[in-house]
């Protein structure tokens, strides 16, 4: 019998999920589907109890309902607890509801193992303190680097996210004012690309050897992209490896296999390419 996945958020049309899990599907040969599905942004309640009766076997949750979706799943992974934003809900047989959150392990991943940028030891700079920032803080600092400094353009969230973490590494933060220095990798997990813009950032934030990262992806160069390209960084690295990343790990926790990303990752160039 063929099992149901899904992707909700609002809007949905353009996600690249579908095309990933079916990918994995077939590789592993998996017996599945997974579909978009359009959740009313008043309603994720009635969303959720709806696939759940529809008998879907798990979701992946994205903008703009990853904190929502934490609020309405009493059972989390300990990381996803402290995140405050979920990404993936397992529908278990006896209709209980786990959550996890497999974004900050594979923005990891992809940085790691697909880009070998080392984390351990380096000046680290995380762009924004929104649900998306929340998600990669703590798998970040898993990995030792030597400072993490979060900004933001409304400081008082930074700050906040420094007290909840502050237990786990080096973590700093404040507004883009109180940027100082130079780092290893740089991270946008802001929106602001949606608007076209860069958050204000000092000329020389980028060290010589710097790699910047964005958690976003889109065919064509985001602003944040572009602006790394202009402002020297080593590497400029686009969302597309953390998306297939997250998606590999969702996959594992329904499915118990580990797909192969590499070959998805570059489908999805070759296509882009088109
Ligand atoms: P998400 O769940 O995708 O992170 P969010 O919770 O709305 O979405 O957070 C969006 C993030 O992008 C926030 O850090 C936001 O900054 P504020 O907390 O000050 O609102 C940031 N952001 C959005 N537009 C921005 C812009 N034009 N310049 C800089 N930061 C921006």
């Amino acid at each position: 019998m063929t099992d149901h996945y899904a992707v909700i958020g609002n809007p949905i049309n353009h996600s690249k999920s579908p095309l990933i899990h079916t990918e994995f599907a077939k590789q592993s040969g998996q017996d599945l589907d997974y579909i978009t599905r359009k959740i009313p942004l008043d309603d994720l309640a009635g969303g959720l109890k709806k696939l759940q009766e529809e008998g879907f076997k798990g979701i992946n949750i994205t903008v703009p309902f990853k904190e929502q979706a934490w609020q309405q799943v009493s059972d989390k992974s300990a990381h996803a607890q402290r995140a405050g934003a979920i990404n993936t809900i397992i529908f278990n047989d006896d209709g209980t509801l786990t959550g996890d959150n497999t974004d900050g392990m594979g923005l990891c991943r992809d940085l790691i193992n697909n880009h070998q940028i080392e984390l351990k030891g380096k000046r680290l700079l995380l762009l924004g303190a929104g649900g998306a920032a929340r998600g990669v803080i703590e798998p970040l600092l898993e990995y030792q680097p030597s400072s993490l400094f979060i900004a933001n353009r409304t400081a008082s969230k930074a700050n906040d996210l420094c007290a909840l973490f502050a237990d786990f590494g080096n973590v700093q933060g404040g507004g883009y004012d109180a940027i100082a220095g130079s780092f290893d990798v740089i991270i946008n997990a802001t929106a602001a690309s949606l608007n076209g813009e860069v958050p204000p950032l000092p000329d020389k934030v980028i060290s010589p050897n710097g790699v910047c990262y964005d958690m976003m992806y889109s065919n064509s160069d985001t602003p944040f992209i572009t602006w790394a390209k202009q402002h020297g960084a080593t590497k400029a690295i686009d969302g597309l490896g953390m998306l297939v990343e997250q998606a590999a790990i969702s996959f594992r926790l329904w499915r118990g296999v580990r797909p192969d990303t590499q070959s998805v990752i570059m489908l999805i160039r070759q296509l882009k390419a088109v």
